[in-house]
């Protein structure tokens, strides 16, 4: 876990495909953030490593250009961010050439001559064909001998499936230590996915009732409006199952379904998050079908705008079967979780952008009390990870002035809006001094393929229908029958337009408010 020191080690950043979409988007004004929070110690230097030929001067005016199309409202002052670019510096290297690697060793040698210092943190924001290849490089160049401690963080994906992501674990792992890799999954930078073990293990009101014998169904969504932009050439081998379903999606499953660690430790909390994959139900091929949804985007219309269908996006197959949507049933078979439904949904162009988790609580074993529409609403406890940060729980009182009737009412805790710089930021500091709880350990990720290698399995071989879904909708019906088939219903997400908890209490004050009935 995080621990007090505020301020990183005095180290090199390497930073390979600094000039990557990545990098511009999300790296940069991560890493400025650390330096305007005066978090960077002051000899902390990064190196960019890109294929092309650039001075350090050029490449910081290039970084400054992204920094003002991406994050143009973090630059508090120029003064401030040329005093950040000073820090940047740059080599050209073209990742298969060995030669290039000893022009990279020594432009680094040089930069920690001038810093006294030789800890070394890579980052690899690359395509992932150049992972391995890479770090054996950092190996043969020497680059990888240092004096002082010596890092890797990896982007995601790892690997295609278990095969390939235990061949490159075995390469990265003739390179550096288990201990030394830092993969990473940037949901897990995200601040209400972090807050989950606090909500869970820094209250006594949620644990005795964290369990099947009052929770319902667990609900996790993470939708988007956004299409496959101009990512087609992964996309098209990736689909939403890797995209984010064997990472984000399954991150999100083990923080709320994990057991209470033994110490707010990293391995120890990673050991209890492994814990709930070894008892995720893993489904054979043929029982896929009966609990995986897959779909795909036709052509729809977003937030009023015309958007085309997947087949129709460039670089993308016409008869592509790439799924662009999932939903699944998932169980974990542990004492504390049998029989309890965890509901997952992701797709791209969906009707809004929103991640959240919704933990639905059981009825009450008898109704005294009824709303208008002669059923009592459940309790739930909404965690939102994005566009907001916050939760709330839902709970029935007493419609205010009316009798007999019940409405939903709200607890309600409200951070800031989500970003996910913020993410790479903090995970980043985490890197930085040391602390990889919130990186994925190797057993975690090789569970998660295992898990879904089968779901990948059942897809290819169409063993599932491609649902097509319009751009805009919530998905394909088939995801909505998924969990009515158990009596259930998909909550309405922060954005979506319903009658939710927001709704009826804004109707119910407003009435109130004007001295009518409701
Ligand atoms: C990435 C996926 O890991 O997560 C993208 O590759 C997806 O396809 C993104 O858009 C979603 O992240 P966020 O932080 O916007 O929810």
């Amino acid at each position: 876990m995080a621990n007090d020191e505020h301020q990183t080690e005095p180290h090199t950043l390497i930073l390979f495909g600094a000039t990557g979409d990545l990098a511009r988007r999300k790296l940069f004004p991560a890493l400025y953030q650390l330096h305007q929070r005066k978090r960077l110690h002051p000899s902390t230097r990064i190196l960019n490593v890109a294929r092309s030929a650039y001075t350090d001067e050029r490449f910081r005016d290039l970084a400054t250009s992204a920094m003002k199309e991406f994050a143009p409202t973090a630059i508090q002052s120029m003064d401030d961010w040329t005093d950040f670019a000073k820090r940047l510096h740059y080599c050209s290297v073209d990742a298969s050439r060995d030669d290039d690697y000893e022009t990279l060793k020594s432009v680094l040698e040089s930069l920690e001559q001038k810093n006294g210092l030789q800890n070394r943190l890579f980052y690899l924001a690359m395509a992932p064909e150049f992972f391995g290849p890479v770090a054996g490089r950092i190996q043969s160049s020497g680059l990888a001998q240092t004096m002082g401690w010596r890092r890797l963080i990896i982007e995601k994906p790892f690997g295609h499936d278990y095969a390939s992501a235990e061949a490159l674990n075995t390469e990265l792992c003739q390179v550096f230590r288990e201990e030394e890799i830092y993969r990473i999954d940037h949901y897990l930078g995200k601040e209400m996915v972090q807050n989950i073990e606090v909500i869970r293990f820094a209250n006594s009101i949620f644990e005795p009732v964290w369990n099947n014998r009052s929770i319902a169904n667990v609900q996790i969504t993470s939708s988007e409006t956004v299409g496959v932009e101009e990512r087609a050439s992964y996309y098209e081998h990736a689909g939403a199952l890797r995209d984010m379903v064997q990472n984000h999606m399954l991150q999100m499953v083990m923080m709320i379904a994990m057991e209470p660690p033994s110490r707010l430790k990293t391995e120890a909390i990673r050991d209890e998050k492994v814990k709930v994959l070894r008892s995720l139900h893993r489904f054979r091929v043929d029982e896929v079908a009966e609990h995986v949804v897959r779909g795909q985007y036709d052509a729809g219309v977003i937030q009023n705008h015309s958007v085309a269908s997947y087949t129709d996006e460039p670089n993308v197959r016409k008869d592509s079967q790439t799924e662009t949507f999932v939903a699944a049933k998932l169980f974990v078979d542990n004492f504390r979780w049998a029989g309890v439904p965890f509901y997952l949904r992701t797709g791209k162009r969906m009707a809004v952008k929103s991640t959240e988790i919704v933990i639905q609580f059981r009825d009450m074993p008898k109704h005294l009390y009824f709303n208008q529409d002669g059923k009592l609403g459940p309790n739930l406890l909404v965690i939102r990870v994005n566009p907001v940060e916050g939760m709330y729980i839902q709970l029935n009182a007493k419609r205010p002035g009316a009798e007999e009737t019940v409405i939903p009412v709200a607890m309600e805790f409200s951070q800031t809006s989500a970003n996910s710089a913020e993410a790479y930021e903090r995970l980043f500091f985490d890197a930085m001094r040391g602390d990889s709880t919130f990186f994925t350990r190797w057993d975690e990720v090789s569970l998660a393929w295992k898990f879904v290698d089968p779901i990948a399995a059942a897809f290819t071989e169409n063993r599932t229908p491609l649902h097509l879904y319009p751009a805009g909708s919530w998905g394909p019906k088939a995801a909505e029958d998924l969990v009515q088939a158990e009596a259930h219903r998909w909550w309405p997400v922060y954005g979506q337009e319903t009658t939710s908890v927001e709704t009826v209490l804004e109707r119910a004050t407003a009435t109130t408010r004007e001295g009518q009935e409701p």
